[in-house]
């Protein structure tokens, strides 16, 4: 099935955050710190209050008094998400005093008539600030580096199991080296911006958000007020990757900045403002200890991560997430730390955890293979563990052998010479690299509400949001299918705080858990219309229960007998009705006490290395064992999505740090490599037939983030075969290949 909102975004109809008609719009732009550490002496805004058309300037000496309560660990001015991916409700820090934590950090903002008039207002505020020499550099900070007390997912910051220095010793073999990977940004086409209105004492916020209950929430919580009186609308997005998850101070200002001048207002971070407004994918240094016996058995997986936070709000990525479970060995340690730093606090991007940490696992296998002269397919089968090693709970479903085996297959693994530096094609050398991949799914508490009309429509509406995934069609899909009505009589509403509360799209969640909400509604909603009908003698679906009967073609009928049964709008009209519906609080089973879930898959890249280190991804498969496929079009666009992110993490991406200001050097498209349609070859993306009956109704595992997973770590894999040198410090430049 085509996405059903493809016609809306190619013609422009659809409507993103910022394009929501207002009257009397008035616009605003947010005012930067130039400093990354000390204080605000002094911010004179007299000039720039005279300049043609402003209409206020509002900075921490005129904010609502109610931002200054904003408690610790939120004064970056972003909110995040807890393990369960509910959001921390905490009131954001903007605003709060005349403290600097990062450059870039928010300390004011202009209203004016036009955006030109508050851009150029904005250039007239004169700030001044006693400096204090902030803490940028994470590699000469490590004496700073501290074991946090816990991190954003059900794991401990020091976990693993067995005695490491044990394993190591029983080895036969052993890696230990140091992975490096860069500060990167998410950088979705949309960038971040709101529209706020006030009516009365009624907040409307259109703002580009994966989480409209969580903008909601914090918001009212920041302003003191009740949440009802807060809507949030977030209709269609242009990516987020994470960045748009949690709250950042950009969506207060713009409220306050409403309140102020009683009009609605309109705020939009700049690409480069992007960069220092929502948060980074942190830099980190990972060391990996391996062991094995010489047939390739795992004695010991030590994965040891430095990464940075920062001084003003902890966040931690998770990176070292999969590596307890990946692997079978008996002995495995894993380690946390985090070094503050006077930076933009970091945050979520796309499988945050997995993407760096099976970057650096994923290499060191592919070392390990080499020392032990293994295949490095073969040494990942070796060590597939029969259960999950680390809950010691049975796979709901792990694909993870056959996606390698059947990958390699199709990818013509054969016909690579394991020997490094040995394949060539005129100019190029050449090289094959593998990763496996994985993600866990997830399932969170969703509501949603289904309508079946008298017409034989149906309407679903639950909170939710696109990012561009295709939620709005997945949900036509699984609606349609359990209503037994044609995809065109369905219409999904989402992106709406006046829709039943669901969490926010995120944590390759979305499908699992908005899908499962929307199929229990809908048996809800076609059983209550079967209701009407049970004891009805005119009915030819009396006496029939839920489990006996079947639909199709907007018709309720008898399993056993085809032709007994009714149309909903039959058994509705019959019955004097314009609508049923149902409404539904859907919840993880106790499954998810019971089994391990998570998604698997296996990356196969293919490079040619020019004699000046320039590389070119020339081939790229992704295979991914990741349950029920709901849509294939759109869930290949997500493999296809994740991969092209690995190129880049391979290759490109890399936020430079000015290191004498901390202000990032690259902030803007120009700068800031992401790989383009030249940088990008064929990418082949198979499913394998995986029936998982315990993680969800729906027997799906989503797929938003899995693709990017394993995916750098396969092109560095390459690079190390085509040209016999390992680098260990992404992105892989031409520098540091010569
Ligand atoms: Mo995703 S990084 O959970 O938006």
């Amino acid at each position: 099935m085509n996405r059903v909102d493809g016609r809306l975004k190619v013609t422009g109809a659809a409507q993103y955050a910022v394009e929501f008609p207002q009257k009397n719009i008035a616009h605003a732009v947010v005012i930067q710190s130039a400093i990354a550490r000390g204080r605000i002496t002094n911010i004179d805004t007299s000039t720039a209050e005279k300049s043609p058309g402003v209409l206020a300037i509002i900075t921490h000496l005129n904010a609502p008094k109610v931002l200054q309560t904003a408690g610790k660990n939120t004064t970056s001015g972003d909110s995040a998400v807890e393990s369960g991916g509910n959001p921390f409700t905490k009131p954001v820090a903007v605003l709060k005093d005349a403290t600097i934590d990062f450059y870039g950090q928010h300390i004011g903002v202009v209203i004016a008539e036009t955006l030109e008039q508050a851009q150029y207002a904005a250039g007239l505020v004169k700030v001044t600030y006693a400096q204090e020499t902030p803490t940028i550099v994470l590699e000469k900070n490590l004496n700073l580096a501290y074991k946090p007390e816990k991190l954003l997912i059900p794991l401990e910051p020091d976990s693993g199991r067995g005695d490491i220095n044990r394993g190591l010793t029983e080895a036969e073999v052993q890696i230990d080296e140091t992975y490096l990977t860069p500060v990167e940004h998410h950088n979705p086409m949309e960038s971040s911006g709101t529209i706020a209105a006030w009516e009365g004492n009624r907040l409307t916020l259109y703002d580009a958000t994966q989480n409209v209950n969580g903008v909601q929430e914090t918001l009212a919580n920041t302003l003191r007020i009740p949440k009802e009186n807060v809507q949030v609308i977030s209709h269609f997005l242009g990516g987020g990757f994470g960045c748009k998850f949690p709250v950042r101070g950009h969506i207060v200002l713009a409220a306050i900045a409403s309140q102020k001048v009683q009009r609605p207002v309109k705020l939009v971070l700049t690409r480069p403002q992007m960069f220092t407004s929502v948060g980074c994918r942190p830099h980190s240094l990972q060391r990996i200890r391996l062991g094995a016996k010489r047939d390739g058995k795992l004695t010991a997986v030590g994965h040891e991560i430095t990464t940075q936070t920062s001084i003003s709000k902890e966040f931690i990525e998770h990176i070292g997430a999969a590596t307890n479970m990946i692997y079978n060995s008996p002995n495995v340690l894993v380690t946390h730390r985090a070094v503050p730093l006077n930076m933009v606090a970091p945050t979520f991007m796309r499988a945050p955890g997995e993407t760096p940490g099976m970057y650096a696992l994923e290499s060191a296998m592919d070392e390990l293979a080499y020392k032990l002269n293994l295949d490095p397919v073969e040494l990942r089968i070796i060590n597939d563990p029969p259960q999950d090693p680390e809950k010691n709970l049975p796979w709901s479903s792990r694909s993870l052998v056959q996606c390698l085996r059947e990958g390699a297959k199709r990818f013509g693994w054969e016909k690579r010479n394991p020997k490094p530096r040995s394949m060539r094609d005129g100019r190029y050398l050449v090289g094959y690299g593998v990763a496996s991949a994985t993600y866990p799914t997830i399932r969170q508490p969703a509501s949603a509400r289904v309508q079946v009309t008298s017409d034989g429509r149906a309407l679903v509406q639950i909170a939710a949001s696109d990012i561009g995934t295709g939620t709005y069609t997945i949900l036509t899909q699984v609606a349609a299918e359990a209503l037994g009505v044609a995809p065109e009589r369905v219409r999904v509403e989402i992106g709406d705080t006046q829709l039943p509360p669901s969490p926010g799209s995120g944590g390759s969640w979305g499908a699992a858990s908005f899908g499962s909400a929307v199929y229990e509604a809908c048996m809800a909603a076609r059983a209550k219309v079967l209701s009407l009908v049970q004891t009805d003698t005119r009915s030819a679906l009396k006496g029939l229960k839920d489990e006996d009967v079947e639909v199709r073609d907007g018709r309720i009928f008898s399993k056993q007998d085809v032709s007994r049964g009714q149309t909903y709008q039959e058994i509705l009209t019959q019955n004097n009705l314009k609508q049923v519906s149902a409404q539904v609080e859907s919840k993880p089973d106790e499954a998810a006490q019971k089994y391990s879930m998570h998604a698997f898959g296996a990356q196969f890249a293919e490079v040619r290395v020019d004699p000046l280190g320039m590389v070119r991804v020339s081939r790229c498969l992704g295979i991914f064992g990741a349950g029920r496929i709901l849509n294939p079009k759109t869930a290949r666009s997500q493999m296809m999505g994740g991969i092209v992110w690995g190129i880049g993490q391979a290759l490109h991406e890399e936020t430079h740090m000015d290191e004498r200001y901390g202000q990032f050097v690259n902030r803007n498209l120009g700068e800031y490599h992401v790989p383009v349609n030249a940088d990008i070859p064929d990418i082949e993306v198979l499913f394998v037939d995986e029936k998982d009956p315990h993680v969800n109704p729906l027997g799906v595992k989503g797929v938003g983030e899995i693709g990017i997973v394993g995916a750098g770590a396969a092109v560095a894999n390459a690079v190390y075969h085509a040209t016999g040198k390992r680098v260990r410090d992404l992105p892989i430049t031409p520098d540091k290949l010569l």
